[in-house]
Order: C-alpha cells, then sequence, then structure tokens
C-alpha cells in the first residue's frame, strides 16, 4: 500500500529531457563533437556536472575544472532559455490527473529531482501546489544513483522507504531508488529500466489502475 509517492521530474512529469539534450547537444557542436540521443540516455538523471564529465568523456575532451565550470554554466544558459518558454501543455499526459488523483486517496507527494532548475518548472507548469515536498539539485549533494535524493523525501513526507513509490525515467534514477528501499515504477523503455517493479510507457497508463 503506498502513502507516498515521489516523483522525478524532467521525463517524468514534463518532458524537458528533450531540452537538456538539446542544450547538450548544441555544447558538444561548440566543442568540435557530435553527440548522440543514445550517448544522451547517460545523462539521464545525472547532475550537471556530472553530465557535462559524461559529455567530455563521449567527446574525448579533457578540461581544467575552471573551463568545466564555464561550459555547466553555458549548457544551462541555453536550458533555461529553453524552458523559460515551457507550456502548461507541456506536462505529460496524465501526470495532473493522476497527481489529483493521489492526493484525494491521502497519498502524500515529493519531488525528486537532481536539477537545480525544479522549482522553476513547477511555478512554470502550475502544479507546485500539489507537492507535499520539494527535494532537488539545490537540497542534496551526491547525485543518483546515490539514493540521497529519495531518502531525503522520504524524510520530508515522514514516511519510511518501503512506505513509498519512486516513478523516475532515467537508469540512475532507478539504481537510486533500489538502494534507497523504495518501490520503483519506471517510466518508458523495460531495455533501459529493467531493475524497476514495473515499466510503463508514461503515467496515463497508470491513470486506469488507480480509479
Ligand atoms: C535531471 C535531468 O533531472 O536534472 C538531468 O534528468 C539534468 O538531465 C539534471 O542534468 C540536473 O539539472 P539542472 O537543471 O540542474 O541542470
Ligand atoms: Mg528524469
Amino acid at each position: 500500500h503506498m502513502k507516498g509517492a515521489i516523483f522525478d521530474l524532467d521525463g517524468v512529469i514534463v518532458d524537458t529531457a528533450k531540452y537538456h539534450f538539446l542544450a547538450w547537444r548544441e555544447l558538444a557542436a561548440q566543442l568540435g563533437f557530435e553527440f548522440t540521443e543514445q550517448d544522451n540516455e547517460r545523462l539521464k538523471g545525472v547532475s550537471r556536472m556530472e553530465s557535462l564529465r559524461i559529455l567530455l568523456e563521449v567527446g574525448g575532451l579533457e578540461l581544467p575544472e575552471e573551463e568545466q565550470q564555464k561550459l555547466a554554466e553555458s549548457k544551462n544558459a541555453k536550458y533555461v532559455e529553453y524552458i523559460s518558454k515551457l507550456e502548461q501543455s507541456e506536462l505529460l499526459p496524465g501526470v495532473r490527473e493522476y497527481l489529483t488523483g493521489l492526493r484525494e486517496q491521502g497519498v502524500k507527494i515529493a519531488l525528486g529531482s537532481a536539477s537545480k532548475n525544479a522549482a522553476f518548472i513547477l511555478e512554470r507548469l502550475g502544479i507546485a501546489g500539489l507537492f507535499d515536498a520539494v527535494v532537488d539539485g539545490t537540497k542534496v549533494s551526491k547525485a543518483k544513483p546515490d539514493p540521497e535524493v529519495f531518502l531525503t523525501a522520504c524524510r520530508e513526507l515522514g514516511l519510511a522507504p518501503q512506505e513509498c513509490i519512486v516513478f523516475e525515467d532515467a537508469a540512475a534514477g532507478v539504481a537510486a531508488a533500489k538502494a534507497a528501499g523504495t518501490g520503483i515504477v519506471g517510466i518508458g523503455r523495460p531495455e533501459v529500466l529493467g531493475e524497476a517493479d514495473q515499466v510503463v510507457a508514461g503515467i496515463f497508463e497508470l491513470l486506469a489502475d488507480s480509479q
């Protein structure tokens, strides 16, 4: 019986995963190499600096720390440009209904995201009020697959990990939830999310079960 639901943001609630990809790909192009959607799979759920480290590895580049900071800032500036135009229609199908339904059943809801842009995105989408707790990249220091983000979310909800279910679209996030000891619903493809208890294509698939 689920008492708490913890949602990843990018790729679960809103289709921002594509903007992260576009911004990273633009950065790679500036640096003179190609960055594919398959490479991008490794960046999903991963913090900004760790993402950059992986991207540079793909490009075979080694750069000093100071330069890396600048590149991460430049990627974020491109990303923020995309999300500042984010529309409520980019909320993924079924999300608002599913979250509202959970609240009606008394299930507590948390966000568990690596993003430092999370609060801005929730406001832009008009769904900030649906969350009992928001745990994001400004609150935690250890990136997924470390369980810190989900353990913090459980604690903020006042629940044990075993009473919570995490909804995740990234392999790193599924691994983090496993390490935290929560239930896991994978959002996306079973090939990527095989470790989850259940995999669905999107939150919309869960609507029928919850009614
Ligand atoms: C995660 C995304 O939610 O947030 C990653 O899946 C992203 O792709 C990470 O790198 C950090 O986001 P931000 O907005 O702080 O750069
Ligand atoms: Mg995600």
